[in-house]
């Protein structure tokens, strides 16, 4: 049996507070765990932070897989909840539940994926095969180029309906991104998985972050990232060092 954190024992945790995070390889994967936090996002926000595209929706199911499965050999006892990308769930309720099984095989032990009421029959049908789901409401970066854009949703009615939705096709927690924050409050008193919030304010059960935003990693952070280091400006003045080591013959 699976020692790691079951997505029904992070259902139970709504009405506490708790923190999860993304990781993109095994080596960030260990990090996180050591830091006690025990549930990991393999983000399709990879296709920004690490492969160097502008937006996710050049991200493959393939990417999806070896990162997945990279974060679950650096892990023991995480939850690893992988990110169906763009295109790999939207056309059937089939493509989404083979998508998924795709994930689950490499690793996960939950899936998410992005949209609101419209969506709800892929999460019915892929928790209906037994592999447990987390909805992404609000912000949608998969299609936020596409028109939605990425400007702050406060759209209350929408945005009930969708959480409601999502909820009810059988979802065991929702990420909610940059929602207004009353309104993330609202829907997260209205819903009983937790919600997992991303500048959407203090009154989500949970928050994400993207690891490199965190950590100073990143070359354009949103703006409501507060940073917990500046390991991008470390890592360059050791280099620097090194290469002038190396150059003055100091090094090795
Ligand atoms: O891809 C991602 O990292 C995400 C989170 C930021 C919620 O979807």
């Amino acid at each position: 049996m699976s020692a790691r954190v079951r997505a029904s024992a992070i259902r139970k945790r709504k009405g506490t507070r708790f923190a999860t995070i993304t990781a993109y390889d095994a080596a960030f994967g260990r990090l996180v765990e050591a830091a006690g936090i025990d549930v990991v996002l393999v983000g399709d926000s990879l296709g920004n932070v690490a492969l160097g595209y502008d937006s996710t929706m050049s991200v493959t199911l393939e990417d999806m897989e070896r990162h997945t499965a990279a974060v679950v050999r650096g892990t023991t006892r995480a939850h690893v909840i992988g990110d169906l990308p763009f295109m790999s769930y939207e056309p059937s309720d089939a493509d989404a539940v083979r998508s998924a099984g795709r994930l689950a095989q490499a690793g996960a032990q939950s899936v998410k994926l992005e949209g609101g009421a419209a969506r709800a029959p892929r999460v019915a049908a892929i928790v209906s095969a037994d592999i447990p789901v987390v909805g992404h409401i609000g912000v949608q970066p998969q299609t936020a180029a596409l028109g939605g854009g990425f400007k702050r949703r406060d759209d209350r009615e929408t945005l009930l309906a969708d959480a409601r939705a999502i909820a009810d096709a059988g979802a065991f927690a929702l990420v909610l991104e940059m929602v207004a924050p009353d309104l993330a409050a609202e829907i997260t008193a209205a819903i009983d998985i937790p919600t997992i919030g991303i500048g959407s304010g203090p009154h989500c059960d949970a928050q994400i972050i993207v690891i490199y935003d965190v950590l100073g990693l990143s070359a354009q952070p949103p703006p409501f990232v507060r940073p917990y280091a500046q390991l991008g400006a470390a890592v360059t003045a050791a280099l620097r060092d090194y290469a002038g080591d190396t150059v003055a013959g100091t090094y090795p």
